[in-house]
Formats: C-alpha cells, structure tokens, sequence
C-alpha cells in the first residue's frame, strides 16, 4: 500500500470563546503527572517563524504581550523553575514571581508562593549580581559539578553537585525529586540546557511560542542546540492557540 492520497487537516479556526493567560495555565496539575523517580518537566520557548530563539542575542524582542503573560502564568502551575547559567545571566534573572496576585494563585494551586529556582551550571561561573542570587525571597539550587560555592549571595542557595562538569541531568532532577519535593519542572532554557535534556529523555512537554516576526540573522539560537538525539522526537498537540497572528503551541513529547 502507497500512502494515503488524502490526510486530515484540521482548522484551527474558527475557535471557541477567548481565554485569558490566567484561564489557559491554570490547574494544570503537572506534579500529578510525573513519574515516580523524577519530576514531570515542561520546557517553555518562544521563537520567531524562522526558528531563532534570540533577536539580538535576546529572547524579549521575540514574544508579543500574549507570550509574557503565559510566560508569567506557567510559572504559576510548578514547583521549580530551571534554567541554563547563561540565560540566568543574558536575561538577568530575578525573583521569579513578582506579582503577589500570582502568588497567590500559586497558593490556591497548593504550591508554594514563590517557585524553587534551579540553575544548571557545569563549571559555576556565574556573576553573583544576578538579581535571582540577590533577592532574600528566592530559594535557589544549583546543579554544578562545581565544588566551589556562589558567594555573597542573599538568596537561600543550596548546590546538587556532581563529579562530572556535564551533569547527568537525570540524577539532578531524581535528588530535585528525593531531597527536594519537586514534582513538576519548568525549564526556560536556554537551547543548550535543553538539547542536554533532550539527549537524557527528560523533557515531558513542550510549550512553544512562534511569533510571527521573521529574523534571519546568521548566529541566531533555534530552540536546542547541541548534539543530535538519536532520530527525531515525536510529539503530540495537546493545544494550539492564536494571539493576534502568533500561535502557541502545547507539545507532549512521545
Ligand atoms: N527564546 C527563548 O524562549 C529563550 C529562552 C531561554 C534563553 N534564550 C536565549 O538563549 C541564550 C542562552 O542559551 P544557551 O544555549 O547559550 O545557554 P543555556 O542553555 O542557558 O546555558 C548553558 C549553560 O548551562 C549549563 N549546562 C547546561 N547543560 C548542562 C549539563 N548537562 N551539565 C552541566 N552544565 C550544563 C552550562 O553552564 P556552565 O557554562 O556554567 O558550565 C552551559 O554553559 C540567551 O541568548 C537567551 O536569551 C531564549
């Protein structure tokens, strides 16, 4: 048999009633989904239609208003929110729920107000100004295969070390899961972080953000980047929705 001359197409649009940011990352229950020996890990990422997942060496110039507030309310439906040492850095990151109405929210999830920080960095080369690794509020834990330590910092920083300056990611997320009690992980990237946890079969879902902006410079990032997984990963659509002409996708790894 040849392949079928015909395939289903399915029109996303017309849609039903619109939702808010708020309604559509809301209840998702992501720790109940997770396997016995790790959390449940969501990657989220926004890209231009031409894949880059950077716009001048940053991911803000990418997203509409639409991408930043479910970038905000995703943070809202996990423990722990994980990310590479450079986009720690590139992006500055800070406390990672400002708002109090969203930690609120986080709290009638039964989550804790504020999110466990995770930062992955092999060789611990991370500038202490960050503003994450300065804010009293923030509960960070550092994945290194560092033995040194972060110094001056005001946030609680605790460190999962490993021998190896390549972490196994799948050990971290376990000691994250036994020693922590993370259930659910959203990872924020970058590309290298996640091709890392990509190559280890971690990732459970993907929530991806196409922004209808083309850039075609030559040294922008695709959203992983590393080296090849064996053969390419399947996924499942679990929701398509359209902001203005951006779409943003929800992906469940097979
Ligand atoms: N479009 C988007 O949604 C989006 C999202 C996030 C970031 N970005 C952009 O992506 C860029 C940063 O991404 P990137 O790929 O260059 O870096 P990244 O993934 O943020 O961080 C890479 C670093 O993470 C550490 N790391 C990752 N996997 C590791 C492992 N298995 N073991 C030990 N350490 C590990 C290493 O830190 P050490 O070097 O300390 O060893 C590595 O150098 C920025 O320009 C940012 O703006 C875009």
């Amino acid at each position: 048999m040849g392949s079928p001359l015909t395939v289903d197409l399915q029109r996303l649009e017309p849609v039903d009633s619109p939702l808010t940011a708020d309604e559509v990352a809301r209840g998702l229950r992501l720790g109940d989904l997770a396997p016995p020996e790790r959390p449940y890990v969501i990657v989220n990422m926004v890209a231009t239609a031409d894949g880059r997942a950077t716009v001048d060496g940053r991911a803000g110039p990418i997203g509409n208003e639409a991408d930043r507030q479910l970038f905000h309310h995703l943070r809202t439906q996990v423990d722990a929110v994980m990310a590479g040492a450079r986009t720690v850095t590139i992006e500055q990151y800070g406390r990672l729920v400002r708002d109090p109405a969203l930690r609120d929210k986080r709290r009638h999830e039964g989550l804790a107000g504020d999110p466990l920080a995770v930062i992955v960095s092999g060789r611990l080369d991370l500038p202490t100004d960050v503003p994450l690794l300065r804010d009293e509020h923030s509960r960070v834990v550092v994945i290194t295969g560092s033995a040194a330590r972060l110094e001056g910092c005001s946030a609680h920083v605790e460190y999962l070390r490993s021998d190896e300056t390549t972490v196994d990611l799948g050990v971290a997320l376990h000691a994250l899961r036994s020693e922590h009690g993370v259930r659910s992980v959203l990872c924020e990237g970058g590309p290298t972080l996640n091709a890392a946890l990509l190559r280890e079969g971690l990732v459970d879902e993907l929530f991806l953000s196409v922004a209808a902006k083309l850039d075609g410079g030559p040294d922008a990032l695709p959203i992983v980047r590393g080296l090849p997984v064996a053969g390419a990963i399947g996924m499942d659509l679990v929701w398509a929705l359209r902001a203005g002409s951006d779409l943003f996708l929800r992906y469940r790894l097979r």
